[in-house]
Parts: C-alpha cells; sequence; structure tokens
C-alpha cells in the first residue's frame, strides 16, 4: 500500500526531454500516490510504428491522420501500456526508430489534434501524465506539473543504456539522433516541447530516481495535493 494518498482526481503533468527520466519517475511517483500513470508518447509511437507498417507516408499530414482517425477505433490505450486488436503491443514501440517515426507524425497539427480528446478522457478521473505537451496543452490546468531534464549527454548515456542490448548504436550515434530529436520537438510549429510557466523545474543530471520523487512528494505535500496514509 502507498504511504500517500492523494486528493480526489488529482493530475499531474510530467514534461521533458527524451531520457530525463521522466518514464520511470512517473511510475515510481504512481506507486507512491496510487495513481494511474499514462505515458503520451506511445500514441505517437504507435501512430508512427503502425504508419511503417501499412505503408503510409510519414510526410503526408493527411494520410497520417486519415490513419490516426482510424486507429482511434482500433486501440485501448490503458496504464498497462497501448493495445492494438486486443493484443498488447507496448514492448515493440520502444525502438530508435519507431522513435524518429514518432517524432515526425508528433510533429503534424492535425494528428495532435486527434490525439488530444483520447488524452482527456483518460485524465478525467485523476492521474500522472507524461509526455512533452502535458503542462502547456493537455492539462493546463493541472494543480501540479513537473519538467524534467538532465545534460544532454546524461540523457543520450541513459537511452544508450537502455537500448544496448537491442542495438549496434554507439553512444555517440545516439546522442545524435538525440539531438535531432530534441531539435524536432522543440521546433515544431504546434505544441513544441517547453516548460509551462507554472511548471516545478527538476534536473536530474545527477539525481538517483528516488531523489527526484521525492522532491515532487515534497511540492505535493506542500500544495496539500496528498496526504500522508493513516
Ligand atoms: O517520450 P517518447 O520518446 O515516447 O515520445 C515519442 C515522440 O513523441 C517524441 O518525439 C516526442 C513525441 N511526443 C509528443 O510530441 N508529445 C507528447 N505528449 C509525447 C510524446
Amino acid at each position: 500500500m502507498s504511504e500517500w494518498q492523494a486528493i480526489e482526481v488529482l493530475s499531474i503533468a510530467i514534461d521533458g526531454p527524451s531520457g530525463s527520466g521522466k518514464g520511470t519517475v512517473a511510475k515510481m511517483l504512481a506507486e507512491e500516490v496510487g495513481l494511474p500513470v499514462l505515458d503520451t508518447g506511445l500514441l505517437y509511437r504507435l501512430t508512427g510504428s503502425v504508419a511503417m507498417q501499412r505503408d503510409v507516408s510519414l510526410a503526408d499530414e493527411t494520410e497520417v491522420s486519415v490513419l490516426v482517425e482510424k486507429l482511434l477505433g482500433e486501440i485501448e490505450w490503458t496504464v498497462d501500456g497501448i493495445f492494438l486488436a486486443g493484443e498488447n503491443v507496448t514492448a515493440g514501440l520502444r525502438s530508435e526508430q519507431v522513435g524518429a517515426a514518432a517524432s515526425k507524425v508528433a510533429s503534424m497539427p492535425s494528428v495532435r489534434e486527434k490525439l488530444l480528446g483520447l488524452q482527456h478522457n483518460l485524465a478525467e478521473k485523476g492521474c500522472i501524465m507524461d509526455g512533452r505537451d502535458i503542462g502547456t496543452v493537455v492539462l493546463p490546468d493541472a494543480p501540479a506539473k513537473f519538467f524534467l531534464t538532465a545534460s544532454i549527454r546524461e540523457r543520450a548515456r541513459r537511452r544508450w543504456a537502455q537500448l544496448k542490448d537491442d542495438s549496434d548504436n554507439s553512444l555517440e550515434t545516439v546522442l545524435e539522433e538525440l539531438k535531432m530529436r530534441d531539435q524536432r520537438d522543440a521546433e515544431r510549429q504546434h505544441a513544441p516541447l517547453k516548460q509551462a510557466m507554472d511548471a516545478i523545474v527538476i534536473d536530474s543530471t545527477t539525481l538517483r530516481v528516488d531523489e527526484v520523487v521525492d522532491r515532487m512528494l515534497g511540492v505535493l505535500e506542500r500544495r496539500k495535493l496528498i496526504v500522508r496514509s493513516t
């Protein structure tokens, strides 16, 4: 049982670039406060992956948008991951190739627009949501927003350590790909990666996951959004 209890219907936004530790932190925080965690990157990853499988051009926004419309009727997005035709396909979405495709479809305004309703529906009952535009676009009224960062070298090292069993990419290659992804995510016109004005920035370069989570718990407690379970 978690040590903390969240107030009724609490939504927490966690944004940040690739490798900032959002996913791991979100999971640990979710365990502490007993909220479901939703990884919004999976929606873009699934779209990019299925586009590649079904020969939909990643350069054609209209085609990708039609695909998303179809996918909305086929997918189930839950705390356990993303299901397509009843099968949990999450594990297959973690590769760098899918990440690059996801970053392309994520730059398309009509694709983002179509995925927004799904995110709102799930957030309604309270959750921790991680992504790039949660604090700015998806949940602008969230009572707690965190923006996680880390140096580009440290983020590349983390990604590389995660991928190294499944890929031959060197640390330098992962670093270069990450730089390109950062640039695409930050420079896109629609919902770029940027911190919300009221987000609390945590630089995780030299922090352990539990130290980051402790800082977050401190903020949530001071704001009276969580209380210790008795
Ligand atoms: O967090 P991730 O690596 O799984 O995200 C995959 C891609 O999707 C990444 O290029 C950023 C994009 N993304 C986004 O634009 N907005 C979100 N809320 C989540 C992810």
